[in-house]
């Protein structure tokens, strides 16, 4: 089952206890007992129904977030705002299931050390974000070309912005399923567990003999990498580094684990 369906599910069926023990309280004030009780039982359904955990916080805050703005009778145009803003930024994630999350410092100084083992680095960054990986590099690589490509058309915006005045680096609008991964030695993703199947094998169909593939956070599954560096920062950020071409067991050179 499809995880929004699972998602409307547990609301759905907590209202049914919910109901069931308003029969025994009733007025005065229900509504608001009503709410606390379908809240809590759809955060306690959220894991029966095989929601991650950190859907448990977004379950119990439904009805009552709902409650709360039906009160203030706000004019239907913030709504709609709302929305649009939503998809402006997360347009990508229903479909590919990737949010807009950022690397940090440490993956960019890590990212560094990568780049200088090319005489002509040629880096791109799927689903390039708010353009910060690009910038810190392009500003520290002068010789190289940074490319991304951004699906969500805000964080594409500002990225745009946040580049203008870089000539080695470019970020374009556009899926990253249509990118021809062949024109880098660097390829760089931080996505999510469920684009890792298709995006390798169009890695392996794409990329050339000794580049590079780094994956943040989420690892090809069934496909040993060439190395894991762990990053000395806050959330212990991991780096999937696959060489092409190399087997799978064949450590790269300048890296060690930490
Ligand atoms: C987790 S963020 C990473 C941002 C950036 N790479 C960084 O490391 O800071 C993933 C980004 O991928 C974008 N994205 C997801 N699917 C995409 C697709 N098919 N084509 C292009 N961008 C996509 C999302 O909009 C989001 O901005």
């Amino acid at each position: 089952m499809p995880i929004w369906l699972r998602a409307l599910a547990a609301q759905i069926i907590a209202l049914i206890p919910a109901l069931a023990a308003m029969q025994f309280a009733g007025p005065p004030g229900w509504p608001w007992t009503f709410v606390l009780l379908q809240s809590l039982a759809a955060a306690m359904a959220a894991p029966l129904l095989g929601l991650p955990r950190w859907w448990i916080p977004i379950q119990a805050a439904f009805l009552p977030a709902l409650a709360v703005l039906l009160r203030l009778q706000l004019p239907p145009v913030i709504y709609l705002a709302g929305f649009v803003l939503l998809w402006l930024v997360f347009r990508s994630n229903t479909r590919e299931r990737v949010p807009l999350y950022l690397s940090n410092r440490a993956t960019w100084e890590a990212l560094d050390q990568f780049v200088e083992d090319y005489a002509s680095p040629s880096f791109l960054d799927l689903g390039s974000g708010l353009g910060g990986t690009l910038r810190h590099l392009a500003q520290r690589h002068p010789g190289g070309r940074f490319n991304g490509v951004e699906s969500a058309p805000l964080p594409f915006l500002i990225s745009r912005l946040r580049l203008l005045r870089l000539d080695n680096a470019h970020v374009r609008l556009g899926d990253l399923w249509r990118e021809d991964l062949g024109r880098f030695n660097l390829v760089y993703a931080f996505l999510s567990p469920e684009p890792m199947p298709a995006l390798w094998r169009k890695a392996l169909a794409e990329m050339r003999e000794g580049a590079l593939f780094v994956s943040n956070s989420f690892a090809v599954p069934d496909t040993a990498p060439t190395q894991v560096l762990t990053l000395n920062d806050k959330r212990g950020t991991r780096l999937f580094i696959y060489r092409m071409g190399a087997s799978a067991t064949q450590a790269a050179p300048r890296f060690q684990n930490k």
